[in-house]
C-alpha cells in the first residue's frame, strides 16, 4: 500500500461510482472518488432520474387538477393555473437535496472527493486537475451522455437534449420529440400535460424498443389516446432553426418523399453513449469496444488487472439501479468478497402515466429459447385500479412451459414501477408462476393483478 495513495479510486460519482466508493469505504478500503461536476450524483441525480421524476410528478398533479380528473372525484378547484417557475423550483430543490445528501454520505464514510476531470497517466495512476494520484484499484464509472444526431445541432434553447428539456422556460406550443424511447416518452409526457402538442418521430415501426411487443403496442395506443402524435418508421434528416422556430425534415425510414414539421421545441432523445473521451484509456492499456463501452468480465474486471468498470460506461442496460448494484458488487470483489449482479433480472420502468415496467425476457425472446406459457390480466378487472379510475394496462407473466419458472413479467399500470419489484424478487428466487399465484396478496391492491396474471398462466384467474 505504501506507494499507493488509495486502495480504491473511483472515476465518476453517479449511482455506479458513488455507491462503489461508499461500499469500498464501508469495507475498510481507503477510497477516493473523482468527479468533475460541481455536485455529486452523476447524470441520475443532477439531470436524469431525479429531476425528470420531479417534473413528471408535478405535471401529473397539474393535469389531474386542470384536466378535470380531480373534479370527477369531487375535488373541485377554480382557476387552476400553472406556475412553471415554482415547478422548476421544486425540481431544483429535489436535486439540491439529493446531491447534497451524497456529499454528506461521502463525509460520513470518509470517501475523499477529488474535484476535477480524471485522466489515466498509467495503469495505476490518474491525474485529476493538477494532482496525480496512484491507486491499487481504479473503477471507471464515467457514465454516458446524449448520442448526437448527425445534422442536428443542440442549442439547448430550441433544439434540446434531455438536460435542456428539463429546463424549458415556457411550455412550447409544439414539441417534436426525436426518438420514441424512454426519455422521449417521459419528457414528452411532462410537456404534453403542461399544454404542449407533442409529436414523436421514431425511426422504428414501434416505440419503446426492448420492451415486450404487446406492451409496446398497447403503450402506443394509450399515448395516442392521451394526445401524443406518432410518426413511426420515420427518420429525421435535418433540423433548421430560425429564431424561436424549428423546421424538421423527415422522410420514411425506408426512404421516400421528404416532408417538413414545424416546432417550437425539438427534443433529441435517440439514446446515450458511454463517456470515455478525455479519460486517456490508452495510457492504462485499455480500449473501448465497437459500441464505445469498456468491456468487463463477470466480476467487472477490465482487461487490465486492477482496473474495473461499472454502470453506463460498461455493457448492459443504462439504468441507475443496474449501476448501483454493480457499484456494490465491484467494491465487494475488490475487497475480496463475492460481488454478484444477476443481469437477467434487472427491472426497467418508464415513469409515464400509466407506468410501464418489465423484468426478464419478453414473450418474443422467451419463445425463441423454448416453449412458454403466458398469463395475462387486464387492469380493468383489478378492483383497486377500477376504483381509482385507472383502467388502462395489463399484467403479463411469461413462464417456461415445462418447469413453470417465471421468465419475464410485463406490466402497464399506474403503479407498475412499484409492482415490478415483486416480480423481480420472485424471479431472483427462481419462482414459478404457481408460487406467485399461491402467494397471498393484500386486497384491494394493484398487485393482485400480478397474482391473477400468474393464475392465468395455468388458465384459472378468478376475476375475468
Ligand atoms: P452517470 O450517472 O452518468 O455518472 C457518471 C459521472 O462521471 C458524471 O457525474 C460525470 O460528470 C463523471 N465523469 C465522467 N467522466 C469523468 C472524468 N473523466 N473525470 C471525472 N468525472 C467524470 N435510470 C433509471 O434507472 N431510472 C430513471 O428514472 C432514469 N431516468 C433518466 C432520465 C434522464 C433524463 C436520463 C438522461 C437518464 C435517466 N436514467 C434513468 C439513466 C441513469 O441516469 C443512468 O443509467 C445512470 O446515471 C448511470 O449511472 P453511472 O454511475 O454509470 O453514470
Ligand atoms: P432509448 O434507447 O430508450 O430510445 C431511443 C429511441 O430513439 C429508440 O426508440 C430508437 O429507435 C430511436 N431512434 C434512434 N435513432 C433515431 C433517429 N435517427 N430518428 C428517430 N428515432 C431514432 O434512448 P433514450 O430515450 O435517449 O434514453 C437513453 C437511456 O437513458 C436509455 O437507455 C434508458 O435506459 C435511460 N433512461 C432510463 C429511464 C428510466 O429508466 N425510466 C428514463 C430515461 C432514460
Amino acid at each position: 500500500m505504501a506507494d499507493y495513495d488509495y486502495d480504491v479510486l473511483v472515476i465518476g460519482a453517479g449511482p455506479g461510482g458513488y455507491v462503489a466508493a461508499i461500499r469500498a469505504a464501508q469495507l475498510g478500503l481507503k477510497t477516493a472518488c473523482a468527479e468533475s461536476r460541481e455536485t455529486l450524483g452523476g447524470t441520475c441525480l443532477n439531470v436524469g432520474c431525479i429531476p425528470s421524476k420531479a417534473l413528471l410528478h408535478a405535471s401529473e398533479l397539474f393535469q389531474e387538477a386542470a384536466g378535470g380528473a380531480l373534479a370527477k372525484l369531487g375535488v373541485k378547484m377554480d382557476n387552476v393555473s400553472l406556475d412553471l417557475d415554482a415547478m422548476h423550483g421544486q425540481r431544483r430543490d429535489a436535486v439540491k437535496q439529493l446531491t447534497g445528501g451524497i456529499e454528506f454520505l461521502f463525509r460520513k464514510n470518509k470517501v475523499e472527493w477529488l474535484k476535477g476531470r480524471a485522466a489515466f497517466t498509467s495503469k495505476d495512476s490518474v491525474k485529476v486537475g493538477d494532482r496525480e494520484v496512484r491507486a491499487k484499484n481504479i473503477v471507471i464509472a464515467t457514465g454516458s451522455s446524449v448520442t448526437p444526431l448527425p445534422g442536428v445541432t443542440i442549442d439547448q434553447k430550441v433544439v434540446v437534449d434531455s438536460t435542456g428539456a428539463l429546463e424549458l422556460e415556457k411550455v412550447p406550443e409544439h414539441l417534436v420529440v426525436i426518438g420514441g424511447g424512454v426519455i422521449g416518452l417521459e419528457l414528452g409526457s411532462v410537456w404534453r400535460r403542461l399544454g404542449a402538442k407533442v409529436t414523436c418521430v421514431e425511426y422504428l415501426d414501434q416505440i419503446l424498443p426492448g420492451f415486450d411487443g404487446e406492451v409496446r403496442k398497447e403503450a402506443n395506443k394509450i399515448f395516442k389516446k392521451q394526445g401524443f402524435e406518432f410518426r413511426l418508421s420515420t427518420k429525421v434528416t435535418g433540423v433548421s432553426v430560425d429564431g424561436s422556430k424549428a423546421t424538421l425534415t423527415v422522410e420514411p425510414a425506408a426512404g421516400g418523399e421528404a416532408q417538413t414539421i414545424e416546432a417550437d421545441a425539438v427534443l433529441v432523445s435517440i439514446g446515450r453513449r458511454p463517456n470515455t473521451d478525455g479519460l486517456n484509456l490508452e495510457a492504462a492499456g485499455l480500449q473501448t469496444n465497437n459500441r464505445g463501452q469498456v468491456e468487463i468480465d463477470h466480476d467487472f474486471r477490465t482487461a487490465v488487472p486492477g482496473i474495473w468498470a461499472i454502470g453506463d460506461v460498461a455493457p448492459g442496460p443504462m439504468l441507475a439501479h443496474k449501476a448501483e448494484d454493480e457499484g456494490i458488487a465491484v467494491a465487494e470483489n475488490i475487497a475480496g468478497h463475492t460481488g454478484i449482479v444477476n443481469h437477467d433480472v434487472i427491472p426497467s420502468v418508464v415513469y409515464t402515466f400509466p407506468e410501464i415496467a418489465g423484468v426478464g425476457l419478453t414473450e418474443e425472446l422467451a419463445k425463441e429459447r423454448g416453449e412458454v406459457k403466458v398469463g395475462k390480466f387486464p387492469m380493468l378487472a383489478n378492483s383497486r385500479a377500477k376504483t381509482n379510475h385507472e383502467p388502462d394496462g395489463f399484467v403479463k407473466v411469461v413462464a417456461d412451459a415445462k418447469t413453470d419458472r417465471v421468465l419475464g413479467v410485463w406490466i402497464i399500470a399506474s403503479v407498475a414501477g412499484t409492482m415490478i419489484a415483486q416480480a423481480a424478487q420472485a424471479m431472483e428466487f427462481g419462482a414459478t408462476s404457481e408460487d406467485i399465484a399461491y402467494t397471498c396478496h393484500a386486497h384491494p391492491t394493484h398487485s393482485e393483478a400480478l397474482k391473477e396474471a400468474a393464475m392465468a398462466v395455468t388458465g384459472k384467474p378468478i376475476h375475468v
